[in-house]
């Protein structure tokens, strides 16, 4: 009788002391949340491309004015929604106390979008949306508005007639979608002369858009025109034109900027550049986290005018900010 009394003592002895354990654990760890600095992941569609590291400057300077931390992780390329999905799962399950994300698929990512919300994670999206309503704010240039200047320059140039083919970026890229759809909507409302007789994706890579925009060319050889609609297919499709000699001869808009598309713009083999603000989405990506985290509510979509940039404005020192970003400023 007495053993089993002592027994039941023992066990009830361990399971307070195991209850209390947990419970300090549990106020290690949030004193620990509280006693460092915020964290908060920042993940990109990819990160070569010169468009990303303009967004991660940008987060880093938000970083930077909030006494704030950020955690840059993302895909080696755009079309790797699965790795997109694992890093997003990963920031989750270290419970970050915000994470800034371009979706690289509008549906792939919304699962993930989602359980960040469950763990009360503020999300911010920025660049491409997502079919989903579940983040502080969605911060990006107006792209359906780029496709539409896209559109109405091409057509300008060509006097409003002939046959242009597109270069798209990847299916399920919302960002990139809107923009073609955008230029696809403005040719057919207001150009009833110029046609788009080709539509083809170049997959985010420079080399597979180099491909198809030699193909095109191959199958079209009276071409008037291209819209690339992303930074990669805009330095394939120029390069394209370079070694087929059609520089000047196939009119060529552009969507991004980078040193090549910029030198190319300079030397007549891009006609004009649609432009946005990475570092300034980046930058205000981040500021929402932090301003939402301060009990302030940002507004739930941020639009940032695209701009078309040309030889005569180039030079502009508005203009001069937007194709050369302070990127080397931040990622030393
Ligand atoms: C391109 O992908 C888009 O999501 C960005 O806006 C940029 O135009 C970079 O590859």
């Amino acid at each position: 009788m007495k053993v089993r009394r002592h027994r039941r003592n023992v066990g009830f002895q361990w399971c307070y002391f195991s209850f209390v354990a947990l419970l300090s654990l549990a106020g290690f760890q949030s004193a620990c949340r509280q006693r460092r600095r915020p964290l908060y992941a920042v993940i990109p569609k990819a990160q070569a491309h010169i468009y990303w590291q303009a967004i991660h400057a940008g987060a880093l300077k938000a970083a930077l004015e909030a006494n704030v931390d950020i955690i840059w992780n993302g895909p080696a390329t755009e079309s790797d929604y699965a790795g997109q999905i694992a890093i997003t799962e990963d920031f989750i399950s270290r419970h970050v106390d915000g994470i800034e994300i371009a979706p690289t698929d509008r549906d792939a990512l919304v699962n993930a979008i989602r359980r960040a919300r469950d763990a009360q994670i503020p999300l911010t999206v920025i660049d491409s949306g997502a079919n989903t309503e579940d983040y502080v704010s969605f911060v990006a240039t107006d792209n359906y508005g780029g496709g539409v200047i896209a559109a109405r320059r091409l057509a300008e140039i060509l006097k409003g007639h002939g046959n242009v083919a597109v270069i798209a970026l990847l299916p399920g890229s919302g960002s990139t979608t809107a923009r073609e759809e955008g230029f696809k909507n403005t040719i057919a409302k207001e150009f009833p002369k110029v046609k788009i007789v080709a539509f083809q994706y170049g997959m985010s890579d420079r080399s597979r858009s180099l491909a198809i925009t030699e193909d095109i060319l191959t199958a079209y050889p009276t071409l008037d025109g291209i819209f690339a609609s992303a930074e990669p297919g805009s330095i394939g499709a120029a390069q394209a034109l370079k070694e087929r000699g059609l520089v000047g001869k196939v009119k060529l808009v552009g969507f991004d900027t980078s040193a090549s598309l910029v030198e190319d713009l300079r030397g007549g083999v891009i006609d004009s550049l649609v432009v946005q603000d990475p570092f300034r989405i980046g930058y205000l990506g981040l500021k929402t986290l932090i301003d939402a985290r301060a009990g302030h509510t940002p507004p739930k979509h941020i639009d940032l005018p695209p701009t078309l940039v040309t030889l005569e404005n180039l030079s502009q020192p508005s203009i001069r900010v937007l194709v050369s970003p302070d990127v080397e400023g931040y990622l030393h």
